[in-house]
């Protein structure tokens, strides 16, 4: 905790919540959001906004939805490279970078905790989800300390809490899948700044594949992620008392964009809307059939992937655990995900350092990059 981190709860044992402090709270930034969001052509609005409470329990849902395979996917990957994950990073201290309810994270937690005390530091924009993980991760491993903060990733990573050089950084999900080749880059450099050398990055992305298969896991057949995306319009009306916002307004589409290589979430009218927000002085019309943007998760590619500090599973191709420490790499021009380590900044040279592991099948590939 840092002098300009405000206490939640704290527990001193055993786990702690902090909230860092932000630029703009929370009502300024949503102020500012909408009124450069819904200027944009399309309209569109970042995508924390979607985790309220109600948000979060939705998106609970959809892990488990028959359709979306990633958490499954992801899931398995975990289970089988646990131990590896744990022996290479040597890391006394995990931190979780949107966390949400940290479910798949137990595994590393399990395997971890087999070989001695840890740290774990969950980070999260959702208070709700955020506290109750951490209160279930301290009660569930006697062998571990959770300090949770409450932080935006967009905004501030650094501190980074526990030791330096003794660090993995988990960021999981697909989440970085949401984040722009824009976004991404500022998410790599502050992450590069706020990462010492001999702390480790792991990473879970989803692969490209048969376009069906994604537009399902992004508009399943029981309407949860419909119900999800149109949540965004609820935590609208109710945050700045919106007047003329309903989400039944609105329908839910999910597509797939083969040239941003992309499923993108979108909310369309169903009937002109006319809002009013009065807590802004400002109004905004959608006519019937015009869309606004809510979501984007990006679908990777790996070619040449023998090259790539990448684990990709077989089955589903989601990929993977790409592992990184501080220092330059860089990747053969080929695949967003080599973009990706690009950005991160690392020299030709270190890619010798690439371990693989042992037994990994021919799509099945984990490298790891210690620098
Ligand atoms: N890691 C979990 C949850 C992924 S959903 C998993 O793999 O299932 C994305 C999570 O990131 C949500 O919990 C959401 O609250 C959080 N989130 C979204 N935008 C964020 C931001 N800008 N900063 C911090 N957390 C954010
Ligand atoms: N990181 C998740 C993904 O891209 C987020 C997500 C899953 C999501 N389903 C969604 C976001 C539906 C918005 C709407 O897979």
């Amino acid at each position: 905790m840092t002098a300009t981190d405000t206490a939640l709860v704290l527990d001193e044992t055993r786990w702690s919540i902090v909230e860092r402090r932000a630029s703009m709270t929370a009502a300024e930034r949503l102020a500012a959001d909408v009124r450069y969001g819904l200027a944009q052509q399309p309209p569109t609005l970042p995508a924390r906004w979607f985790y309220d409470e109600k948000g979060s329990v939705l998106f609970d849902e959809i892990t488990r939805l028959p359709e979306y395979y990633p958490t499954r996917r992801e899931t398995e990957i975990l289970k089988a490279r646990a131990a590896d994950i744990v022996a290479t990073t040597g890391a006394t201290t995990l931190i979780e970078l949107g966390s949400g309810t940290s479910e798949k994270t137990r595994i590393l937690l399990r395997a971890f905790t087999a070989r001695g005390p840890l740290l774990f530091a969950p980070m999260d924009v959702s208070v709700e989800v955020l506290a109750d993980a951490a209160g279930t991760v301290a009660a569930t491993y006697p062998g571990i300390t959770v300090q949770a903060t409450v932080a935006d990733f967009d905004e501030s990573l650094a501190p980074l809490a526990g030791d330096p050089g003794a660090r993995l950084i988990a960021f999981l999900g697909g989440t970085i899948g949401n984040l722009d080749p824009e976004g991404r880059d500022e998410f790599f450099t502050k992450l590069r700044d706020a990462m010492a050398p001999g702390d480790h990055l792991l990473i879970g992305a989803d692969l490209r594949k048969d376009p069906a298969r994604l537009v399902a896991a992004y508009d399943d057949s029981a309407g949860v992620t419909a119900a999800f995306n149109r949540n965004l319009i609820e935590v609208l009306r109710r945050e700045l008392q919106a007047e003329g916002l309903d989400p039944a307004d609105f329908v839910h589409v999910a597509r797939w964009n083969a040239e941003a290589s992309r499923i993108e979430m979108w909310l369309r009218a169903a009937t002109d809307v006319h809002a009013r927000f009065p807590t802004l002085d400002l109004e905004w019309e959608l006519a019937a059939g015009e869309e606004m943007l809510t979501e984007i998760s990006t679908k990777f590619d790996l070619p040449g992937l023998h090259q790539v500090p990448v684990e990709l599973g077989v089955e589903d191709g989601l990929v993977g655990v790409v592992e990184v420490a501080q220092g330059p790499l860089a990747g053969e021009a080929a695949g967003e995900l080599r973009q990706l380590l690009r950005q991160l900044n690392m020299s030709r040279q270190q890619l010798a350092q690439l371990h693989k592991c042992p037994n990994h099948k021919d799509a099945d590939l984990h490298s790891s990059l210690t620098i």
